[in-house]
């Protein structure tokens, strides 16, 4: 299995953003998380595709974009003239997921679906053939830095289930609360992407937590019963 480290800018020194974003890509990160906020869909702004291209500007890095926004179809092409790898869209903002995902594929990036801790896992099973992420949440999104939401650990294990049913080689991706103490337990039930902002940017060493995180992952992988 392979584990990727996707470290989240929304808890970085955005002061000096290049430089975190060079700093947890020395460690080894596999991708830069840009979690996109529009004040509705969660009570939190942050930025938009703007940021994205100035990112895209200095790094050949993966940007993994996290849409929580209403209306994720507005913002789909300027994402992709931003330089975005991967656009992810919650399955809670759209009626229409399926067109929508369809169109992040043919503007060139890979198409994600995110699921909010009280979303089941019913809510992507018809599109599972079509999207390249699962992103579930492990928090409520919105915010850095909140408390970890248990009972994810089982949807995790039972959205590995469903993408090893589907035989689907999409990656599973979790976000919110993602820290040495989580990271093992995540990776053990199935997830293979982790996003991780305050456990890496709040302390002195980003890179290093980068590789313990991924040693952890690693480790926790071992005693995975479904395999990806
Ligand atoms: C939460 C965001 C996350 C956030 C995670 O709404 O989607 O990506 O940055 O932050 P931590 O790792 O601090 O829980
Ligand atoms: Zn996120």
């Amino acid at each position: 299995m392979t584990v990727r480290i996707a470290p989240s800018i929304l808890s970085a020194d955005l002061a000096h953003l290049m430089d975190e974003v060079e700093r947890v890509l020395a460690g080894g990160a596999d991708q830069i998380h840009v979690d996109v906020m529009d004040g509705h869909f969660v009570p939190n702004l942050t930025w938009g595709a703007p940021v994205v291209a100035a990112l895209r500007r200095f790094t050949e890095a993966p940007l993994d974009c996290h849409l929580m926004v209403e209306h994720p179809e507005a913002y789909i092409a300027p994402f992709a003239d931003a330089g975005a790898t991967i656009l992810t869209i919650h399955a809670e903002a759209t009626p229409h997921l399926e067109r929508h995902l369809a169109e992040i594929r043919r503007h060139g990036m890979h198409p994600g679906v995110a699921l909010n801790p009280a979303t089941p896992l019913a809510a992507v099973e018809e599109v599972v053939d079509e999207i390249d992420l699962l992103l579930v949440m492990t928090v409520n999104p919105g915010f850095g830095g909140q408390a970890f939401w248990e009972p994810a650990i089982d949807k995790v294990r039972r959205a590995r289930s469903l993408l090893a049913e589907r035989e689907s080689r999409a990656w599973l991706e979790v976000d919110g609360g993602v820290a040495r103490e989580t990271i093992p337990r995540l990776s053990a039930a199935g997830a293979d992407t982790f996003v991780a902002g305050n456990a890496i940017f709040t302390v002195s060493d980003a890179a290093a937590e980068v590789r313990e995180l991924r040693r952890l992952a690693e480790a926790g992988a071992g005693g995975r019963t479904v395999k990806s």
